[in-house]
């Protein structure tokens, strides 16, 4: 289920935002901490008007909780007040769930309890960390069922990719759990129907996307620009984006590890493409400062593919068994796949047939490759056929600006198609080192010179937010070059400007990023993508 978390200051905001995401969730929660204090009286019919199952929480301030309300003083809450809140809210028989901390035990609370459950309520008996992921989740969440009486829940913060383990392997115990219960099996051992276990901030987002199929009750979003939590996604990016409904413990898990990787278009262009297909697999942002966890991890997380970004594309080679010719040319490996079949072969494939689990086709190890040149390539070579552009690259003069990470592709693309290529760079050494390894032309800024047939542009100068940023603006363009910018972000950079002013055809780094995509998803899949 997807959990509609609503922090709106009144109640008409929040059924506003209940209306606005009605299609993509299936429970509320409301956030009476964010409420302003005339509107606590609201909140007796607000389950009627809402049309949904509610849950009502007042987080407290050390919890995340929000302290407009009056019930705090000193930072602390007024823990008989807010039960009074509570009470006057469930009289009127609406709210299904009502959410306490796990130390929630004064007099007052454990009052609240017996009337929540005599309205025919359930309660969340939940507990926070914000520091990281505390060891023994499931066994805290087992206590704190009390018999299945009540759902536990659990949201913790997860620092490192490790963490993230750890949410994972509580959810696989407490499954496990959920599933014998829910079957009357478990005659001697801890009986849990329900259980909510989300991860937060930047690292724990793949814990919410994931939460169904790990077996959480629910995942929460939330709406517009208060995040009820840190690492909330919309209602509709989990519904649509991610498929979140169809996510199965047994689908096929793929994903892009970086950091940071939030910005990033490729879980939308993954997703959409695995939907276009049918294909049961996921695509996951996965924020992280130690990929080889992950990689480590892979059975566990059903993990069968990975795109690599900065700045993990080096590191990740060591972790690849075999390396396609690629990553040793370029120094980078952006892409690695988990495979069974023999080395250096592209079969064994993750996610094959129509709503198959992968599970049985590939459990293997992982293969390198590197897709970011043949991205590079491939729009060129489109407009070439739709007759866009006349010159074709082999055996013309190519100018790279920029000597780091993206500019080793791009020469290595060139160099390949048999181009003449001079690099050059703000730090003069960087080029003629790059210069070397391809065996061609290294210089200063200052050294451009001109009667080239191609103009790449791989330096981060004119990405957003710097907006001005041009690293060669003297440049001069005759105007048959093809001025290319790997940037798209913005669409048009003052490179990009300056050489359509020339009259030159330009290009930036989008068909790059969605060529480089393309080939990516025929390695994890065998399929090419619409
Ligand atoms: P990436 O992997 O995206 O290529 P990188 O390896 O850090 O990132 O390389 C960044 C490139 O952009 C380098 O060539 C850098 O020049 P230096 O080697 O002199 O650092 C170049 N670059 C970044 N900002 C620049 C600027 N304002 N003007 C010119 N070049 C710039």
């Amino acid at each position: 289920m997807i959990c509609l978390s609503c922090t709106g200051s009144t109640n008409n905001t929040n059924l506003d935002t209940i209306i606005r995401n009605r299609d993509f969730i299936d429970i509320i929660e409301i956030r009476a901490d964010f409420l302003e204090s005339e509107e606590l009286a609201g909140l007796g019919d607000f389950p009627v008007k809402a049309g949904l199952p509610c849950i009502l929480t007042y987080r407290k301030p050390e919890d995340g909780g929000n302290n407009r309300g009056a019930l705090t003083s000193g930072g602390k809450i007024d823990v008989d007040g807010r039960c009074q809140i509570f009470a006057d809210a469930i009289a009127g028989g609406g709210w299904k769930y009502v959410d306490l901390e796990d130390d929630a035990l004064s007099r007052s609370e454990i009052e609240l309890v017996r009337a929540v459950e005599y309205e025919g309520g359930r309660v969340i008996k939940s507990f926070h960390d914000f520091n990281g992921v505390p060891d023994g989740i499931a066994e805290r969440m087992l206590a704190n069922s009390y018999g299945d009486r009540f759902i536990p829940k659990a949201a913790v913060m997860p620092i490192d990719s490790e963490g993230l383990i750890k949410i994972l392997e509580a959810h696989l115990r407490l499954a496990e759990i959920k599933k014998s219960s829910n079957g009357f099996s478990c005659i001697n051992g801890p009986f849990l129907t329900d259980y909510i276990l989300v991860g937060m901030g930047a690292i724990g987002v793949p814990s919410r996307i994931m939460a169904g199929a790990w077996g959480s009750m629910l995942t929460y979003a939330s709406d517009g620009d208060i995040k009820a939590a840190p690492g909330h996604l919309s209602p509709a990016e989990l519904a649509l984006n991610y498929n979140y409904k169809d996510l199965r413990p047994e689908t096929s898990v793929f994903g892009i590890i970086g950091n940071p990787v939030m910005h990033s278009k490729s879980p939308a262009i993954h997703n959409a493409a695995f939907k276009a297909e049918d294909l049961d697999a996921v695509y996951l942002p996965f924020e992280t400062t130690k990929p080889e966890v992950l990689i480590e991890n892979a059975a566990e997380l059903n993990l069968y593919g990975l795109s690599v970004t900065v700045p993990h594309k080096q590191a990740v080679i060591k972790s690849a068994y075999w390396l396609d010719d690629s990553v040793s040319a370029i120094g980078a490996c952006n892409t690695l796949v988990r495979r069974t079949a023999p080395a250096g072969s592209e079969q064994g494939s993750a996610a094959l047939t129509s709503r198959e689990p992968a599970s049985s086709k590939a459990d293997g190890l992982w293969h390198g490759y590197n897709t970011d040149w043949l991205g590079f390539l491939a729009p060129i070579d489109r407009l070439l056929d739709e007759g866009r552009i006349k010159t074709p690259l082999d055996g013309g003069r190519a100018l790279v600006i920029g000597a780091g990470g993206a500019a080793r592709a791009v020469v290595y693309s060139l160099v390949r198609r048999g181009m003449d290529v001079t690099i050059v760079n703000r730090t003069v050494e960087k080029a003629v080192k790059l210069a070397e390894q391809f065996g061609c032309r290294g210089a200063g800024l200052d050294q451009a010179g001109s009667g080239y047939s191609i103009v790449v542009q791989t330096t981060s100068a004119g990405m957003a937010p710097d907006f001005e940023g041009n690293p060669l603006p003297d440049f001069d363009f005759t105007g048959v070059e093809l001025a290319y910018d790997i940037i798209y972000v913005p669409e048009k950079t003052m490179f990009l400007k300056k050489a359509e002013q020339a009259g030159c055809a330009i290009m930036n780094g989008i068909g790059m990023l969605e060529a480089q995509a393309a080939e990516q998803f025929r390695l994890f899949t065998g399929r090419v993508m619409q």
